[in-house]
């Protein structure tokens, strides 16, 4: 791109920035914490999280902890695309037509589910309009040594799923949350990592 056309492209968005007065709000961390309630409670530990067994008053053991429900199981996309995606109900469908229907929420779900109507899950972590982010770009970048850059395993070398690096332990989060800033500065300052190497050209993330 010509230096010309850059710089229109800068300056356009500076203007863009100015006219929906949307600057305050983006050099602020208004973002992190966010943890909008959601139409039906849905608990990340109890699907995702690690299972703990315990003994019942009849002496039987029960998981009182999660199903250990892979992300990507839900979460179809974040090789593939540019988006994760929020998982219909169909998915929540493939155990929920016999599943927990003792359950307040789950029958709230089917009942979604029965009317045809999708769950007004609310956004949680949502980029302005005007920066370009995909997850496949990252989730598959990899180092000369062909391992990948967004880390798999902790300090210890304990695996961890790739997630972790931008939202945190979600399968503990009983409300999902931004955990990080989630501003301009957090993309830099990761891209900027040696081991990263990702681009801070503007035109990257405004194109
Ligand atoms: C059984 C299906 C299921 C599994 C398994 C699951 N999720 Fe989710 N996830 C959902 C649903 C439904 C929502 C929307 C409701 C909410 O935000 O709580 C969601 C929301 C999210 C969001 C917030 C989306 C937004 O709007 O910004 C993130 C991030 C996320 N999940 C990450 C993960 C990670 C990481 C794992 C694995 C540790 C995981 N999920 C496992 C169903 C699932
Ligand atoms: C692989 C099977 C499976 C899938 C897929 C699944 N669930 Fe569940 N879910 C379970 C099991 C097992 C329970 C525990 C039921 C019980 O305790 O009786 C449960 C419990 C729940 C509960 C009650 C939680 C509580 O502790 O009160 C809610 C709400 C729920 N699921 C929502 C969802 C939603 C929404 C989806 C889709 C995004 C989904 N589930 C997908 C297996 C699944
Ligand atoms: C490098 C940081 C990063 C990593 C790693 C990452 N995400 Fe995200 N995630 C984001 C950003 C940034 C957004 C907001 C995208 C937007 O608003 O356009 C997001 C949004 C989401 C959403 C909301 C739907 C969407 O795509 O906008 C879900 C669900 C989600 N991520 C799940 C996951 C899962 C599951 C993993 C692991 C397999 C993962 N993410 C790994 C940064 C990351
Ligand atoms: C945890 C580190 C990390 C964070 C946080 C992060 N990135 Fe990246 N980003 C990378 C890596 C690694 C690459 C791939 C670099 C390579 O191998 O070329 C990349 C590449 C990109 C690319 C180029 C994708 C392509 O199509 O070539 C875009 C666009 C991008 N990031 C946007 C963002 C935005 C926007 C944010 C903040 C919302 C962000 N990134 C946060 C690590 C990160
Ligand atoms: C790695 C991704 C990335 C790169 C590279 C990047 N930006 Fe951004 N930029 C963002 C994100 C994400 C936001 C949204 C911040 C928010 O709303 O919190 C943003 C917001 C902005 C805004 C709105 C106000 C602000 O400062 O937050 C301007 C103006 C801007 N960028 C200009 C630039 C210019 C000029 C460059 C090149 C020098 C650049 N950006 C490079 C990700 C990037």
């Amino acid at each position: 791109m010509s230096g010309r056309k850059m710089l229109v492209r800068i300056l356009s968005l500076f203007l863009l920035v100015g006219v929906t007065g949307s600057l305050a709000y983006a050099l602020s961390n208004v973002r992190k914490g966010y943890e909008p309630r959601q139409p039906i409670p849905f608990r990340h530990p109890r699907m995702a999280g690690a299972a703990v067994w315990q003994k019942d008053a009849k002496g039987e053991a029960v998981n009182v902890g999660g199903f250990e429900i892979p992300c990507l199981y839900c979460h179809t996309m974040p090789y593939k695309g540019r988006h994760s995606t929020v998982p219909s109900t169909a998915v929540c469908m493939n155990c929920h037509t016999t599943v927990g229907l003792g359950k307040e929420w789950v029958l709230k779900l089917k009942d979604y589910w029965d009317r045809g109507e999708p769950v007004p899950w609310v956004k949680v972590h949502d980029l302005p309009d005007f920066v370009y982010y995909d997850h496949s770009a990252h989730l598959n970048a990899r180092n000369e040594k062909g391992e990948p850059k967004i880390p798999v395993t902790d300090a210890e070398g304990r695996p961890i799923n790739a997630c972790e690096a931008c939202h945190g332990k979600v399968e503990n989060d009983e409300i999902v949350r931004v955990r990080v800033d989630f501003n301009m500065q957090w993309c830099l300052d990761c891209h900027r990592k040696p081991e990263m190497k990702g681009s801070t050209d503007c035109v990257t993330c405004h194109r």
